[in-house]
Parts: C-alpha cells; structure tokens; sequence
C-alpha cells in the first residue's frame, strides 16, 4: 500500500458515489466499501504492515479517505432519497385529469343563440347596431309612437332612474333601462339616412316578477329594414329565410295581426313547431305552431320623428327574444336556468 494508492482509491470510490442515482446502489456501494468487511476497513487493516514511522502520514490519509467518502455518501443519500419521496407522492404515470370544457370556456347558450342569429342576418346583408342600455323616455317610447300615457310605460313594466322624473309628455325625457331593442331603430335612423338594413341585439329590462317565462333581464334582437318600397312581402321573405336556416330547411311560419305602436299594421310570426314539425305536441301545446317573433311595417308617425319622409319610404320591423328561442331550441323550460350559472347546466350546451 502506498500513499499515491489512496489518494487514487479515495478518488474512484468519490467518482463511483457520484455516478449513483438510486438508493439499490447506493445501498450496494455501502456493503462493499463501508461496512467492517468493506474496501476502506481491510486498508485500515493493512496498516499492519506500514512501518512505525509511516503510520501516522498512512493513518491520517486513510482517515481522510473515510471522512470523505462517508460525508459524500450522506449527502448522495439525502439527494436520492429526497426525490425518491417525492415520486411516491406523484405518480409521473398517472393519467391526466381532463378539464371540462364548461370551465375551460366556451359561449353561454343564449349568447350561442344569438351569435347564430346575428351570422344569418349578417349573410341576408344586415349590419349589425348596437345602443345604450339606459335610454330615455323619448326614444324608449316617444318617438316610437307611445302616446304619454300608454300602459307600457307603466311604472310595473319599467326600471326608471329616476323614478319620479315623469314622462316625455311633460317636456323631460328620464332615463330608465331600456325595455326592449327598438330604441336602437329610432337613434340608427336619426343618425343614417336610408338605405338601412341592421339587426339590433342587447339586453333588455322589464320590471316584472322573475318567473319561469319571464326575467327582469334578458336579450332581444331587433331588425330593421327601410328603404323605398319595401313591403310587408319582403319581411315575410326575410322571416322564412331565417327561420329556415334557424330551425331547420322544412320549417314554415305564419303571420298573424297584431298590435304595436311603431307598426302598422303589425304581426305576431310563429314558427312551425320543429319537434313534432306542426303536426302537435307538448312543446308546441298542440297547436303546430310556437311564436318566436312580433313585427310589422314601421309607422309613419316613427319614420317623421326621426326625420324620414313616409311619403318616399317604407321600412320593415321585427324584434325576436333570444332567451326565449333559446328555450324553445334546447327544450329548457326554466328561463332562470340560464342566469344561475350552475356548472352542470352549463356544460351541457
Ligand atoms: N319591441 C317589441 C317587444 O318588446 C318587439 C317588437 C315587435 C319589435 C314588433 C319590433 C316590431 O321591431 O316590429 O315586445
């Protein structure tokens, strides 16, 4: 044994330690270098045979030797047994866990609806307007042909901002949050001149009870059409084309009178029940037919109040609820099922 040997010995047993990366081998290393049968005793054994005056330079080079591969070895432990405990507590090979898509995002149903509508109007050549959420009076009703004191601006259908600001009739026009979508025809046609061909969609708010038909907020869709000789027959066209690309390619409608006061005349449109396809069933309570939409041609009175001539012009109307045609789509016979965001009636659309 020389000198020069343990230095080499002590270099090899420190390089093989490093090289270990799991505890079998670390644990192989220990039997044959550390134990009391080991490499690094039998050496402490041949110092028997060193000379007395060699002893202590071989003595302190062998302790050297121990001391170093022993504190290396605690700390290869450490190392290995540190990631070995935490591949006991995560399992690299277990599946995934798949993130529902309800939670990873994707459109509410009514907004689904309504992006669908919105792109078969925009393909039939309608732009696409938008208007403020809390109107006035005036355009809310005045200009759309309410007389002061109609029912509709009846403090039960209406959320005014002010609630005792009194009517347009009186010379001010409060705010209240608009209660459906046709305001946005009355400030599309004070500002562009016809040709106009627009659909209007947003949300509306109506002072009511919240039921299972009814919300105090849901969204509509206003179309608007005017120009010089359009008649009630283009709306008819316009209205079976959309429902046709909506519903299905059989669906048909029908119009039946009606009343509003920004048309004349006016007409309810339903669609041929798309379940049982208009021969009668629970959805469409057995009568073939569901009503999705009101319309009509837009009154003079409403073309002069924004300054169009009736006598050059005629324009066509039409407001859909989207709540409800979603509803009637997705046979979703609660509208509050729509706004409680419940994970497990999201996900299904
Ligand atoms: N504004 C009506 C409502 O809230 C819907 C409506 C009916 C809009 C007929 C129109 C129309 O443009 O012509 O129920």
């Amino acid at each position: 044994m020389t000198l020069n040997e343990i230095a080499t010995i002590r270099e090899k047993l420190l390089g093989d330690l490093d090289a270990i990366t799991s505890m079998s081998d670390l644990e192989a290393f220990k039997l044959a270098h550390l134990t009391r049968k080991g490499t690094i005793a039998a050496l402490f054994d041949d110092l028997r045979t060193v000379s007395r005056e060699e002893k202590p330079q071989f003595g302190k080079e062998l302790n050297l030797l121990r001391h170093s591969v022993e504190s290396r070895f605690g700390e290869q432990e450490a190392a290995i047994g540190q990631s070995a405990g935490i591949a006991k507590t995560i399992d690299l090979t277990m599946p995934a866990r798949t993130v529902p898509v309800a939670s990873s995002g994707h459109a509410h149903p009514i907004m689904q609806t309504l992006n669908e509508m919105v792109a078969i109007f925009e393909h039939m050549g309608f732009a696409v307007e938008y208007g403020p959420e809390i109107e006035d009076d005036e355009h809310n009703f005045g200009k759309l042909n309410f007389p002061p004191e109609h029912p509709a601006r009846d403090m039960q259908d209406t959320f005014f901002v002010k609630p005792d600001a009194g009517w347009s009739g009186t010379g001010t026009s409060p705010l209240l949050l608009r209660t459906h979508t046709s305001p946005v025809q009355i400030r599309l046609m004070e500002r562009q001149k016809p040709p106009i061909r627009a659909i209007m969609p947003g949300r509306v708010y109506r002072n009511e009870a919240a039921s299972a038909r009814a919300g105090v907020a849901f969204f509509m869709m206003e179309g608007l059409v005017v120009d010089k000789g359009v008649s009630m027959a283009d709306l008819k066209g316009v209205l079976l084309s959309f429902a046709r690309q909506f519903f299905g390619n059989d669906a048909k409608i029908q119009l039946r009178p009606s009343f509003f006061p920004f048309t004349e005349p006016s007409a309810e449109v339903d669609v041929s029940c798309y379940i049982c396809g208009g021969k009668g069933c629970r959805v469409c309570k057995y009568s073939g037919w569901l009503e999705i939409l009101g319309s009509g041609m837009v009154h003079p009175n409403v073309l002069s109040a924004c300054g169009i001539d009736p006598e050059k012009y005629s324009g066509y109307a039409f407001g859909i609820g989207i709540d409800r045609t979603a509803m009637m789509r997705y046979g979703v016979s609660d509208i509050r099922n729509f706004y409680e965001n419940d994970y497990r009636f999201l996900e299904q659309f």
